[in-house]
């Protein structure tokens, strides 16, 4: 394989990227962007990989979720700050549950840039090229609005900057201690999964008080007060890409600057095409979206370009096959990492298969179609004697209807209530805390199924 260099990609096939008009206009906001700091550093996505890498054992579990696409109009304080509340409230189920270590990672601060199954767009009659994520073109379905503009990558950064710097200080600035676990609880008062979240809250609170009546002071432990937070995103927009790629002074690897992973989409995954030529020199962990359309030979070829040294959690696999397909496709996938004998860490991404129209005309996921694709996710690997090492999922902390289903029971008529993506449907918090639950009985399941062997 030729020697990698960021720009590489360029002389590669390229889908699913804008056409610039202004070519002196984007290469002046690359020009720019190169001169601006990474937003994050080799040693936080060298960290990162690590605990991706127990979560390939079994020893850790990931959490990734986040909007499906952040939006400029969007970006609030609140917004940032009830997401990744909910996203602890997660982990602390999961936690609780499975008496495993949770590896958060938001799909935020990065998530611009979208993939779309159709390169136009029609509404009454009138055609128009797709919305491809705010950090490309502009939602409203006019000419002018559809045009890409350079420009955006410039705003995209500034938000992902902000957005960062945010979770950053909820991280370990006190939000995220432990000791918080009540004042997490937001919006779910009425629902069953609530008071199934308040019981566990107390038992957390009796359990730092008898350590700290037995002389463990955990008011001051570093562990206990804060959180590490992880950003990713989909590696689209290269142009974006390749202009916060820096080199590490110390290894003198090269990092994707724009966040600690980065992954590459199921439209996007051609072995020989831009997007895996790029993602392949970064030192980050990267991760591959697989879908029903995955060939064992293209995986094994993925696999040897994106993970070359056989590292553990540089490479995460992110099944998104469908519920009613994963028994169908997920088994030869597992077989052929195994015939490569290549460290991968496997995630169930139980939204991307699952979309749907309703009837009242809005692209919704029915939520038990999710549980569904998780459970059998998990059978799947309980048959085959691997490993499920996390779930990856859109969702948000506002209470949205965009997805049907749920305790609280959104249905299709429901939909238009308060449906604000600018993309695909997302879990609202008690879908989230519900989706929690399930994945840490699962967990539990697995673990006292193991228990019981070696007692056995
Ligand atoms: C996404 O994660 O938002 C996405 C477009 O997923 P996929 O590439 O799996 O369709
Ligand atoms: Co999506």
């Amino acid at each position: 394989m030729t020697e990698w260099q960021k720009s590489g990609w360029r002389a590669k096939p390229r889908v699913q990227m804008p056409d610039y008009l202004d070519q002196a206009k984007l290469e002046a906001v690359e020009a720019q962007l190169s001169k601006y700091p990474p937003l994050v550093f080799a040693g936080e996505a060298r960290k990162l990989k690590k605990e991706l890498g127990a979560a390939s054992r079994g020893e850790a579990f990931l959490l990734q979720g986040g909007d499906c696409a952040e939006a400029f109009d969007q970006f609030s304080a609140n917004g940032i700050r009830d997401t990744f509340k909910v996203m602890l409230q997660m982990a602390m189920v999961l936690t609780f549950g499975a008496k495993v270590p949770v590896v958060k990672v938001g799909r935020m601060a990065g998530q611009f840039a979208k993939p779309r199954s159709a390169p136009t767009e029609v509404v009454d009659g009138v055609e128009l090229p797709s919305y491809r994520g705010d950090i490309i073109n502009d939602l409203a379905f006019t000419p002018e609005a559809r045009i890409p503009d350079p420009a955006k990558m410039l705003q995209a950064y500034t938000q992902a900057a902000a957005t960062l710097n945010l979770l950053r200080a909820f991280s370990t600035g006190g939000y995220a201690d432990v000791h918080q676990v009540h004042q997490w609880t937001l919006g779910f008062t009425e629902s069953e999964k609530a008071a199934r979240y308040r019981d566990m809250a107390n038992r957390i609170s009796d359990t730092l008080d008898f350590m700290k009546a037995a002389g463990v002071d955990s008011d001051r432990s570093h562990t206990l007060q804060t959180v590490d937070f992880y950003t990713s995103h989909e590696s689209l927009l290269l142009e974006y890409e390749e202009a916060l790629t820096r080199q590490d002074s110390t290894s003198g690897k090269w990092l994707a600057g724009s966040g600690h992973m980065i992954w590459i989409g199921d439209r996007t995954r051609q072995p020989d095409g831009a997007h895996v030529e790029f993602a392949r020199g970064v030192l980050n962990p990267v991760g591959l979206k697989c879908g029903p359309t995955t060939t064992a030979e293209d995986l094994k070829v993925l696999m040897s370009k994106l993970n070359p040294d056989n590292e553990a959690g540089k490479l995460t696999l992110i099944a998104r096959f469908g519920a009613g397909k994963v028994s169908e496709h997920l088994p030869r996938l597992i077989k052929a990492v195994a015939e490569e004998g290549t460290n991968v860490t496997w995630v169930c991404d139980p939204m991307h298969g699952n979309t749907i129209k309703s009837s009242t005309g809005y692209k919704t996921r029915p939520f038990e179609s999710v549980l569904r694709e998780v459970r059998e996710f998990f059978a799947v690997h309980n048959a085959e004697g691997t490993v499920p090492g996390g779930v990856h999922f859109e969702m948000t902390g506002q209470d949205v209807t965009e997805c049907t289903g749920g305790v609280r029971a959104v249905s299709e008529e429901n939909l238009s209530d308060r449906y604000h993506t600018a993309c695909d449907p997302r879990l609202n918090a008690s879908q989230s805390l519900e989706l929690a639950f399930l994945v840490a009985e699962e967990l539990t399941a697995r673990r006292e199924a193991q228990l019981a062997a070696k007692a056995g």
